[in-house]
């Protein structure tokens, strides 16, 4: 169809009709989909009708190329003009292959690897006949009490940036209208969704406008810059005004300021939550406050579908504003093809080979590989296989390794630790003993796992949390592993074994209480399908770990948000008039976290030499490369995420002690030794200024180059001087 046929399509279209696309259902609703009549709970005091499901425009949370066909096929025959219905769906971290969750991607440092995964969970659901995921969600994070960091990249706006779009290319593609194993991206949560107070979630948000610029906006505004197609509302409130009833977030900022043309969606029942929020006295009060401020599509609650029509009849509403938000919703399904292919990648055959196929497990093997992080080593690993080893805790034979929003995957098809083990060494190598259940423990549990651990030369502790303690509505405000588990560990340790904690969590946690008693500690995160068979390599050391944190692990609760490119403030620690006191500092722990942004060992060792930088001026027309030589010291080959950090002296604004700039993951052979080499622009030293101006200062930059974000060499300077 034309652009011209669409407005064409428009105008036949009754006012009913014009507002049953902006509705989005789910499944149950639609007939065909297998999964009807399944209306319980507040779906069924909707008052959804007949009449109104020939008109919605998409249903979410539909799967299946049978389910999907069947739903189409259903729809077209009722819907007056044949609109078809777009399909909607979480494919967050993968569709059936479960790929490690984003906070662990994110920890990979690897785009590349992010891209595939992105572009193989596309694969699978795009056979099952999704045309839309509502990923990816790039809410910047420093609250660990969230459970949501799961989802994210974690707390750097410059990485997370760089992710966003890598995950946008994967999804998308180049070509969504005629590569039919691609989906159209969504991203969101639109905005700052990611610091509600107090790591609550749905809680309220309030930053200045610099802060949510500055930090929270780079990553939506890059996945859009990179074609994302939809953009959801967050939850929270921005300045006092809930995002799905915000203008000024998205009439003012998204679409005039930043050219965004494509559909928004509410998240789910968002727009009614305007009524608990206290910014709307009723559904209607509610529908008019967020079309008015730019969301096109309400999910799952019906303001829209039971107001709009009056609201436009007696003039509080302008009919252009529906005719626009439609018309940007026809735009996306000509985009995906829906109106000469309705089915578009659905496809029985397809979406058998795709699913589960032995490429993508691959792939999800060799992500988990990458983005598990190894957090302590001392001397114990990697295991010899020759070593007998007691693997023991709630992770040991468990497939609730996929974490949060792996709708479509199955526990089932995940490779457990101990499964994982055993495909690397003999059987009788392993004793296996569950020592607890995640949140008790009995003292049977205990004798069990005593005696495993006596006949074992090393202990495996399988620990974490399962996946209900994080992802959405999974806020803690405790960030120790359970006490059944330190309990499991603490009895241990007694036996004076060597010991070695492998995680299984989707949050930063404070791990004391298990990393001062263990000799090792590996982040598994929640791992994904192939989870077992990855940690198993890298316990072996058949693979080298490569992953460096994202998000910082708090020393304490207390520190929260703590985060690494934070402020200097007046009264610094360790400045040289630092007094003992009165100095920014807590009196009982210390201010660093306990693992830092970027941090995570290797196998073997890498030394860093010959920092260099081209110039000591930099101006508009020429940029700066640092280079420094990273030598792998050790006798395997390993992967290093060379580091490259900025600090501007003297702002117009304070501005943060670091700031990560580039970086670049490399593979050395024992011995071998490269130069990286980062180039630095006067458009990587731009900041908000506090009239909101995007720009650099002249003056004095230092440069730090390292392995993380704490551990850099000696500072290199420069001066910009436009
Ligand atoms: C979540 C979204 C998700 C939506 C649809 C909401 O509860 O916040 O991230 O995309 O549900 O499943």
């Amino acid at each position: 169809m034309t652009d011209e046929q669409l407005i064409a399509l428009l105008k036949e279209l009754s006012l009913e009709e014009k507002i049953g696309q902006l509705l989005q259902l789910a499944a149950p609703f639609f007939a065909g989909t297998g999964t009807e009549g399944q209306i319980t709970g507040p779906m069924a005091s909707m008052g959804i009708t007949e009449d109104i499901i020939k008109n919605t425009g998409s249903i979410l949370g539909l799967s299946g190329a049978k389910e999907t066909i069947g739903a189409q096929q259903a729809h077209l025959k009722k819907n007056r003009l044949g609109i078809p219905l777009l399909v909607m769906a979480d494919i967050i971290h993968g569709y059936k292959t479960i790929f490690p969750v984003p906070l662990a991607i994110g920890c990979s440092w690897d785009l590349e690897a992010a891209e595939k995964s992105a572009e193989i969970a596309a694969a699978e659901a795009s056979a099952a006949g999704v045309h839309v995921s509502f990923s990816p969600m790039v809410d910047l994070v420093r609250d660990p009490r969230w459970g949501r960091v799961m989802e994210t990249t974690g707390e750097d706006p410059y990485l997370n940036a760089e992710f966003a779009k890598a995950f946008v290319r994967g999804l998308q593609g180049k070509d969504l209208k005629n590569d039919l194993t691609r989906l159209a991206a969504c991203v969101k949560h639109f905005a700052a969704y990611g610091a509600g107070e107090g790591g609550r979630d749905y809680n309220t948000v309030d930053m200045s406008e610099r802060q949510l610029r500055e930090y929270f906006l780079p990553a939506y505004k890059a996945a859009l810059e990179e074609g994302a197609e939809l953009v959801m509302t967050a939850f929270n409130t921005v300045d006092g005004i809930p995002a799905a009833g915000n203008k000024r977030l998205m009439r003012d900022l998204l679409r005039k300021e930043w050219g965004f043309d494509g559909v928004v969606i509410s998240d789910w029942g968002a727009v009614k939550e305007l009524i608990p929020h206290g910014v709307a006295a009723d559904e209607e009060e509610a529908a008019r406050k967020a079309i008015m401020a730019g969301v096109d599509i309400e999910m799952m609650t019906t303001c829209y579908e039971n107001h709009l029509k009056q609201l436009v009849e007696r003039g509080e509403v302008d009919e252009t504003l529906i005719d626009e938000a439609v018309l940007r919703i026809l735009r996306l399904k000509q985009k995906l093809g829906l109106f000469e292919n309705p089915y578009r990648g659905a496809d029985v055959d397809r979406e058998r080979e795709n699913v589960l196929s032995a490429e993508h497990r691959r792939a999800a093997r060799e992500l988990a590989v990458k983005s598990s992080v190894l957090l302590k080593n001392e001397a114990v690993l990697p295991l010899k296989p020759e070593q007998k080893i007691a693997l023991i805790g709630p992770f040991a034979q468990n497939g609730d390794i996929l974490g949060p929003w792996s709708w479509m995957g199955s526990k089932v098809d995940a490779v457990q630790l101990y499964d994982g083990l055993k495909a690397k060494v003999d059987a009788s190598r392993i004793i296996v003993a569950q020592g607890c259940d995640i949140e008790s423990v009995t003292d049977d549990q205990l004798d069990e796992a005593v005696r495993a651990a006596r006949e074992a030369d090393v202990i495996v502790l399988a620990l974490g949390e399962s996946s209900d303690m994080s992802g959405e509505a999974g806020s803690r405000a405790n960030l120790r592993l359970p006490q059944a588990q330190l309990e499991l560990a603490a009895q241990l340790k007694c036996l004076g074994k060597p010991m070695v904690a492998v995680l299984f969590n989707g949050r930063p946690l404070d791990l004391h209480g298990v990393y001062d008693l263990v000799d090792a500690v590996l982040e598994a995160w929640y791992p994904g399908t192939e989870g077992g068979l990855a940690i198993a390599d890298l316990l072996y050391g058949d693979r080298n770990p490569s992953g460096r944190l994202t998000m910082s692990f708090p020393f304490a609760v207390g520190q929260v948000p703590v985060y690494y490119n934070n402020f200097n403030t007046g009264r610094p620690q360790g400045a040289p008039e630092a007094q003992v006191r009165y100095v920014s500092q807590y009196l009982d722990i210390p201010n660093e976290p306990l693992y830092s942004f970027g941090y995570g060992l290797s196998y073997t060792t890498f030394e860093y030499s010959g920092e260099s930088i081209s110039s000591d001026i930099m101006t508009l027309t020429q940029p700066l490369t640092v280079t420094v030589k990273v030598a792998n010291t050790g006798k395997t080959a390993g992967e290093e995420v060379v580091q490259l950090y900025v600090r501007d002296l003297a702002g117009e604004v304070v501005r943060p002690l670091k700031e990560l700039k580039g970086f670049r993951k490399i593979l050395l052979q024992p011995g071998e030794s490269r130069e990286v080499a980062f180039m630095l622009t006067e458009e990587l030293l731009r900041y908000h200024h506090s009239d909101l101006a995007f720009a650099s200062d002249d003056g004095e930059f230092a440069v730090f180059v390292g392995p993380n974000s704490r551990d850099v060499l000696p500072e290199l300077s420069f001066k910009l001087n436009k």
